[in-house]
């Protein structure tokens, strides 16, 4: 059924452009009568300058491309929006989720567009379908007296950042390690940074939040209850409503800070410098960050090439401290005071998102990321460290690649000391460290095939190594090789494939709070939580 209706809908926006204008009102019907139905359904008047379809196609692509983070999903064959709308108040949204039930139009809810398959701009499972961006609520109140902070969904982690940082120097927030992430999205699927390690994640530091559930109603987090305030940290986004605005509690961070970054390759003992900071970095002071990037050092397969470690660390704290603790439990990495920058907590947040050291803060208000790349991702949580065997065969596959990028994010700490079932998020104690694993190319459809490839090799070599029954993964690192709900039905068995690797046994109740707000299952895309199926009477 969702197939035909694609179809006849392509079609028809085909079409109107070689036909006669009678055509082209006939075609433009939907999305007329849909901005009527804005118009009467919102308080406040919307502007066309919020409405977009393909009747424009310079400014509709435009608006599409503005934040879609995976150039993956803007080939010409993905499929597209009927309209895409950007409201500029709560009552806006309110009127979109009323009209897009009204209309049994499939919506999608975008914030930052960081999403690694792009559901919330793309729908592979149903057509026509709308895009709700949430780009232009964006505002952000931060107060430092009462170390509390108001940020709308479409305002990035970096402009967070930055406003908490204008205010306070020893103040900050823990969330993602990117700039550009939105704060819709990305809370409600767990949200890590370099300061988890003492703090926890985003979900473990937000204490109210504005949500427009499926009846079009606002609630907060006291006229929802605590059920479904859990679901909301940690059960990934686009399940249970669109999410307004979170309430952050910052937290207390030293008025400078120092980060470090210790480069070694294979032949510098790379390998078995690895192995021993998995042993270290999960276990070392909750001031201490210390993930590694591992790259190669040649993007060209016929070089001379080895694999490049990147020990990237920040601490909280100077280093005349950090000196002490790493030459008492990490001596090998060798980390001399040369390598240490003193800085503040928004200099870190720089540092760490890879900007260079002479950019000023104010870079963070562009809400830009710093590149954009065709990329398909995978992750895995560790729970024994991987012998030096393992990685010996680890680099064999990897050097088989031109740009094979992994991160491995150390875990312990706070991360452990939060239970498994007190947010959604349950990768927790017992957990050494997350891996990512990232294939990323330029050239479009070309070499697509050869890194998707690669990457599927490299994560069913790494099977054996990382976590089992199940093989857990990060719901903010989507991956639609786990599983999709089909056709817009979904169902608990279909889910169960990849809500238990992200949830474990939080799934369940990540279906009970679903199936109690959400029981039409109005809020849906290839992964959302399912409903159970409605109870039939006798
Ligand atoms: C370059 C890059 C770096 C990253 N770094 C980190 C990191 O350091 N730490 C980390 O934890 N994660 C990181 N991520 C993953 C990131 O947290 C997720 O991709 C997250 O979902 C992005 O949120 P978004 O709003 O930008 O994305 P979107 O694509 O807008 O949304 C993501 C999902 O949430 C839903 N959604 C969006 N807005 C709302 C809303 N207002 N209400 C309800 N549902 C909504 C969407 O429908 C979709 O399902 C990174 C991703 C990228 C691409
Ligand atoms: C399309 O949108 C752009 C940007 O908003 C605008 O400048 C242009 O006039 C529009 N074109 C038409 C034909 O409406
Ligand atoms: C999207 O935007 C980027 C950066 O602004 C640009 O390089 C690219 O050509 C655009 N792509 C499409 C499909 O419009
Ligand atoms: C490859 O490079 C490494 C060091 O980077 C070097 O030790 C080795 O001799 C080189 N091998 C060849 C065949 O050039
Ligand atoms: C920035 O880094 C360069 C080397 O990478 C260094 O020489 C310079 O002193 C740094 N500047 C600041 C302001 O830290």
């Amino acid at each position: 059924m969702a197939f035909r209706s694609s179809l006849l809908l392509s079609q028809i926006l085909f079409l109107f452009v070689a036909l006669p204008s009678s055509w082209t009102s006939a075609t433009s019907t939907i999305q007329q009568t849909f901005f009527r139905c804005l118009s009467t359904n919102s308080m406040n008047s919307i502007p066309l300058s919020t409405y977009y379809t393909p009747n424009n196609v310079t400014s509709f692509t435009s608006v599409l491309n503005s934040t879609a983070n995976n150039l993956r999903y803007l080939l010409p064959n993905a499929p597209k929006p009927v309209i895409i709308f950007t409201p500029l108040c709560e009552a806006h949204v309110q009127a979109a989720v009323l009209c897009s039930r009204r209309f049994g139009l499939a919506l999608r809810v975008r914030s930052g567009g960081h999403d690694y398959e792009a559901v919330s701009y793309v729908s592979q499972i149903e057509s026509p379908f709308l895009v709700l961006d949430l780009a232009r609520l964006r505002s952000i109140q931060v107060d430092i007296r009462r170390g509390t902070a108001w940020a709308q969904a479409g305002a990035t982690t970096g402009e967070v950042y930055y406003r908490i940082a204008q205010q306070s120097r020893v103040h900050g927030f823990p969330m993602g390690l990117c700039a550009s992430l939105g704060v819709g999205g990305h809370i409600t699927g767990g949200a890590y940074g370099s300061m988890m390690r003492m703090f926890g994640l985003g979900v473990d530091n937000v204490i109210d939040v504005r949500m427009v559930d499926s009846k079009g109603r606002i609630l907060d987090r006291k006229a929802m209850g605590e059920d479904l305030f859990w679901a909301l940290r940690g059960g990934g986004g686009g399940s249970f409503g669109v999410i307004l605005a979170w309430n952050l509690k910052l937290v207390n961070v030293p008025e400078t800070v120092t980060v470090f970054t210790v480069t070694k390759t294979l032949e510098q003992g790379a390998t078995k410098l690895l192995y021993k900071w998995q042993k270290v970095a999960p276990k070392i002071d909750d001031r201490l960050y210390i993930r590694v990037i591992i790259q190669a050092s040649s993007a060209d397969l016929t070089a001379n090439r080895t694999v490049v470690t990147s020990y990237n660390a920040l601490f909280l704290g100077d280093p005349d401290t950090l000196l002490r603790i790493m030459g008492k439990r990490f001596p090998e990495l060798g980390l001399t005071r040369a390598d240490c920058v003193k800085t503040s907590w928004i200099g870190s947040v720089l540092y760490i998102a890879g900007y260079p050291n002479t950019t000023a803060p104010e870079v963070l208000l562009q809400g830009k990321p710093l590149f954009r790349n065709y990329f398909k991702a995978k992750s895995d949580f560790v729970r024994t460290p991987i012998s030096v065997k393992g990685l010996l065969g680890l680099w064999k596959i990897y050097l088989q690649e031109e740009n094979p990028f992994m991160i491995w994010n150390p875990y312990g700490g706070a991360m452990a000391r939060v239970p498994e079932s007190a947010t959604p998020f349950p990768h927790r104690y017992g957990t050494l460290f997350k891996i990512q694993y990232v294939a990323t190319w330029q050239d479009g459809t070309q070499s697509m095939a050869r890194h998707m490839n690669w990457l599927t090799k490299l994560y069913n070599y790494m099977g054996s190594y990382v976590s089992k029954n199940p093989r857990e993964a990060y719901v903010n690192y989507r991956d639609l090789d786990l599983g999709m709900n089909k056709k817009g039905v979904n169902s608990l068995a279909e889910a169960s494939s990849w809500g238990l690797r992200y949830f474990k046994s939080n799934f369940y109740r990540l279906v009970q709070v679903k199936t109690r707000v959400d029981p039409d299952n109005f809020f849906r895309h290839e992964q959302s939580i399912p409903p159970l199926p409605v109870k039939r009477g006798r």
